[in-house]
């Protein structure tokens, strides 16, 4: 028989909350977990000796020069995460981003010396141009706006020298159109048919890049990059930009940002069967981090909890500055 509530309104023979009694009971029925293996680590790597310096917005995170590199990669492996994503700051700026598509170039020597030093990690690379140019835009500037097309050869010469060596995976994220093709090609022609590439199919001209900014010195010095990544208002679109990626030759795609963007994700989920990754953002890290020196959050049930909503919306990698301390936590069980 039916029990009814003290209206008598209403059966309750269906209790959800039998489901919750026990935290065995609850791990029974969990739909999503998080692992160590889910994540990527974003590694920023400077030009200079003996540098480990923190980033002020984003404490916790540093830059380090190439020779501080192994013991910080050799960590990572140990907790389980099986990819960084390296960023580069390099020495020299120009016009043209040469420092992006140098064979020497800082991230192209960072990833020579973490494959020396962990050759099982997996190292992931970011191929845009914006680190590397001194008006800091994702091109080549020509009649006062960056040009899609001159762009093109120069995102492809980069994926190519961090193939060369040894990236696994190459990942876009200049937002110019048709670079999934135009690396793809760059890759085939050299014989690198075996790398990867990870597209940020739909990367939303977002505020929360701002921390990431100071992190790599890359913020645009006139302008903004509305005229190449999307307008935040906008969900369809980045169905076409993922559909796009995925024509082109995308073997991964990406959402980025992350929290802001968790419609978004579903609805690749939804649509694409290709692996799916989210980039948990600079600012959705420092604003957590924020509020947890105001002792405003719990750190660690507010970082995890922020990165199975990931999992929730159909994430299969997560790129998050949080990830040597989630995968401690998440082993310490
Ligand atoms: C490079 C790039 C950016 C980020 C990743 N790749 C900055 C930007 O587009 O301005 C942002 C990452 C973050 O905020 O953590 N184009």
């Amino acid at each position: 028989m039916a029990t009814e509530t003290k209206s008598g309104l209403q059966p309750v023979s269906l209790r959800m909350r039998r489901l919750r009694t026990s935290p065995a009971m609850r791990a029974l029925v969990r739909e999503n977990r998080l692992a160590p293996e889910d994540f990527i680590y974003p590694l920023f790597v400077t030009a200079g000796r003996n540098e480990k310096s923190e980033v002020s917005s984003m404490p916790g995170v540093f830059r380090f020069s190439i020779d501080r590199l192994a013991p910080e990669v050799s960590e990572v492996a140990s907790l389980g995460i099986p990819a960084v994503l390296l960023f580069g700051l390099p020495a020299e700026k120009d016009d043209v981003g040469s420092g992006g598509y140098d064979p020497d170039g800082v991230v192209q020597q960072a990833v020579r010396a973490i494959k020396q030093a962990v050759p099982s990690l997996l190292v992931v690379t970011d191929v845009c141009l914006c680190e590397y140019t001194s008006h800091g835009h994702c091109g080549v500037i020509a009649n006062g706006t960056v040009d899609n097309d001159r762009t093109l050869d120069l995102l492809a010469r980069t994926a190519v020298s961090h193939a060369a060596a040894g990236a696994d995976i190459v990942a876009p994220s200049a937002m110019m159109d048709g670079q999934v093709a135009a690396i793809r090609a760059g890759l085939d022609a050299q014989g690198f048919t075996s790398t990867a590439i990870l597209a940020y199919g739909a990367k939303y001209a977002s505020a929360f890049y701002g921390p990431f900014r100071e992190a790599a010195d890359s913020a645009p010095g006139f302008g903004d990059r509305r005229s190449y990544q999307m307008d935040p208002p906008n969900a369809r679109e980045a169905l076409r930009e993922l559909e796009l990626d995925a024509a082109e030759g995308a073997d991964m795609l990406m959402v980025k940002p992350g929290l802001p963007y968790l419609d978004i994700l579903a609805r690749a989920r939804d649509r694409f069967e290709h692996p799916l990754a989210v980039y948990n953002v600079s600012g959705e890290y420092s604003m957590i981090k924020a509020a947890v020196r105001l002792g405003w959050l719990d750190e660690r049930r507010t970082i995890l909890e922020a990165l199975t909503a990931f999992k929730r919306a159909g994430a299969d990698m997560i790129i998050t500055y949080f990830a040597k301390d989630a995968a401690r936590w998440l082993r310490e069980g």
